[in-house]
């Protein structure tokens, strides 16, 4: 049999034109037109006026932190259970963050327990839609209006998704997202901040840029990075843009194809299709272990590795991370939830070019794991 990868991207279509028109043309950096248009056709495909392109989503996150001004003696609120770029922007920026554990179901922050972590040094709501369906985001919302709190959205893994019909990404005073070759849509390496605040568009493209003055461009009045988008990357993101709707779709089938094969393991918890706010998109198909299964996420992760079959586990708890612990930070913090599924969650093959006949292969190799 041969491997199914955890992640294959689809580049089927216009991607080896717009790279060919980088390469001919000589428009390679930061400069290129494409930069513009992906910019542009982004922010406008989440209803918002500005787009700031960045070499990843990670670092999209840093400069969203620090154009809002976010810094030493701030708190700001996000999930425990998601990746470290959230937490690291945050502590880089020199504020604390606040974690809040997760609803066992849909994975995402359990918003009912927000307002209890809000405290006069709170600053920001960071949102964080996790694997497929996005954070209840009306709560946050009255919440952040109660308390004068900004919000930040990482929207990194929900390119097509929408909360009660509204585009993820068009929440809060900023949105982000990554362009990661597992992300629905891919620049290889690659992100994007957006938001409807003109200041707050220059202030991120400036961070991105070194913080260069126009009229004066080596005079620095204050640090920024070099986190400048390519125009090769660009001219990837606005092919994979073109066929973002079909990408939803395929991952739409492929999640329900793999529930209607694994619903009948009783040891497997499922991803919740549909909640009342946004129908799952799977960016990535995760599995939870109940607790009947006598083994953790590990050794079923090995159990497939053998049939060569790709997983990942879930994120790792923010308040877990040795990194955070040594720092003095989190101390005392428990979130029973996200501790959970943090050791008997992984996913399985998930990417784009996904057929039909490995999710079958996959499904069957699980059936005799745990039939
Ligand atoms: C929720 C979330 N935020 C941020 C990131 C970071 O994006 P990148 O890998 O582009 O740095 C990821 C990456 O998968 C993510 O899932």
């Amino acid at each position: 049999m041969n491997p199914i990868p955890v992640n294959e991207p689809l580049l089927n279509g216009n991607e080896k034109k717009y790279l060919f028109e980088c390469i001919e043309t000589g428009w390679i950096s930061s400069e290129g037109p494409f930069i513009k248009q992906f910019e542009e056709q982004f922010a406008a495909r989440v209803g918002r006026k500005y787009g700031i392109a960045v070499s990843n989503g990670s670092v999209a996150l840093d400069a969203a932190v620090t154009a809002l001004g976010i810094g030493q003696g701030d708190e700001v609120i996000l999930p425990t259970f998601t990746i470290i770029s959230c937490a690291a922007a945050i502590v880089r920026a020199g504020a604390v963050p606040v974690v809040v554990d997760c609803d066992p179901y849909t994975w995402n922050m359990d918003v009912n327990q927000i307002e209890a972590k809000i405290t006069p040094k709170t600053k920001a709501i960071m949102v964080v839609h996790i694997y497929g369906l996005p954070t209840d985001m009306e709560p946050v919302i009255a919440l952040a209006d109660k308390h004068g709190l900004h919000i930040i959205e990482d929207a990194a893994e929900m390119h097509g998704q929408t909360y009660k019909g509204l585009p993820c990404g068009s929440f809060g005073a900023i949105s982000t997202f990554s362009f990661y070759p597992n992300k629905h849509i891919t620049t290889g390496e690659g992100g994007m901040l957006v938001t409807d605040d003109e200041k707050l568009a220059e202030r991120c493209r400036s961070l991105r840029n070194l913080c260069f003055q126009p009229q004066k461009r080596f005079v620095h009045e204050e640090l920024g990075w070099n986190f400048r988008m390519t125009n090769l990357q660009a001219a990837l993101g606005v092919a994979q843009l073109e066929r973002l709707d079909e990408f939803v779709s395929r991952k739409r089938h492929m999640g329900q194809k793999y529930t209607e094969l694994l619903s009948d393991i009783p040891g497997l918890l499922l991803p919740v299709p549909k909640t009342v706010y946004a129908e799952n998109i799977y960016w990535v198909y995760g599995l939870v272990l109940k607790d009947e299964v006598p083994f953790d996420a590990v050794e079923a992760m090995q159990h497939l590795g053998k049939h060569k079959i790709g997983t990942r586990p879930f994120f790792w708890c923010m308040h877990e991370q040795p990194v955070f612990r040594n720092m003095g930070l989190f101390d005392n913090v428990y979130c029973p939830a996200a501790e959970r599924i943090a050791r008997r969650g992984f996913y399985i093959p998930s990417g784009m070019a996904l057929t039909d006949e490995q999710i079958e292969q996959v499904a069957k190799t699980l059936h005799e794991i745990f039939g």
